[in-house]
């Protein structure tokens, strides 16, 4: 049967070989759900860098650039990292360099891999079908916040092995932790998560809607997938 196993942080990666394996990178405050959102509402595509400066680059060959550090828009940046940014009609079309504190971080972690495709809980469903198809085992990343463990990337990775559940089987603890993680959680995350950090973190920035629409399930049907360091949907 095939393998499910999640990396808890991308500081673990060391521990994993990614090269048979289709990863699923998820940063659900906030990166991943703004990469899925903005996809599903029609920008062109996004092209994810871990460093401020090879973002910035972009600027001089047509892109826009995209992004945060510790969750604040980057000075001279032309986006933050809000999904309610990329749901109007004028970033149709348009291709973004973009980077995070942790998001973009965990995708260049997972370079190498079969594939690697961006999932949050705006298009859980879809990655779950998309994975089955792939027929291949699976690692799941969550970006966490600067390599320590976090709650919600914790709940996505849960939520995902709970959906496939019967056609893998977990390689090591972590699914198995993850799962139960989000049984006793999704009646109501959002309860769950109001001590986790980075909903402080985006509270003492005024950023709540958010922290709701992040939280949302199957709210999209994209399922952006990296080809030649670039995401569509
Ligand atoms: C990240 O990459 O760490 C996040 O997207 C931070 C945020 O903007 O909430």
């Amino acid at each position: 049967m095939k393998t499910i196993d999640v990396c808890l942080t991308p500081d673990l990666m060391h521990l994993y070989s990614v090269a048979d394996r289709s990863v699923v990178v998820v940063d659900i405050f906030r990166a991943t759900s703004c990469m899925v959102t903005a996809l599903a509402n029609g920008v062109a595509s996004i092209s994810p860098f871990a460093k401020l400066d090879d973002c910035l680059a972009m600027k001089t060959q047509g892109y826009d650039t995209a992004g945060e550090r510790d969750g604040k828009k980057v000075d001279g940046f032309d986006h933050g990292n809000s999904p309610f940014e990329y749901m109007v009609d004028e970033m149709k079309g348009k291709r973004l360099a973009f980077t995070t504190t942790n998001g973009t971080q965990a995708i260049a972690k997972s370079l190498g891999a079969r594939e690697i495709i961006i999932g949050s809980f705006l298009n859980l469903s879809a990655v779950a079908v998309h994975l089955k198809d792939s027929g291949n085992n699976i690692l799941i990343v969550c970006a966490g916040w600067k390599g320590k463990f976090n709650l919600e990337d914790t709940l996505f990775a849960g939520a995902l092995v709970d959906l496939l559940e019967g056609d893998y089987v977990p390689e090591c603890d972590s699914p198995i932790a993850a799962k139960h993680l989000y049984l006793s959680a999704r009646n109501d995350m959002k309860a769950f998560l109001s001590n986790a950090s980075h909903v402080k973190r985006l509270a003492k920035l005024n950023v709540f809607k958010d922290i709701e629409f992040c939280l949302t399930v199957d709210v999209y049907n994209v399922v952006p997938i990296l080809r030649d360091g670039v995401l569509t949907a």
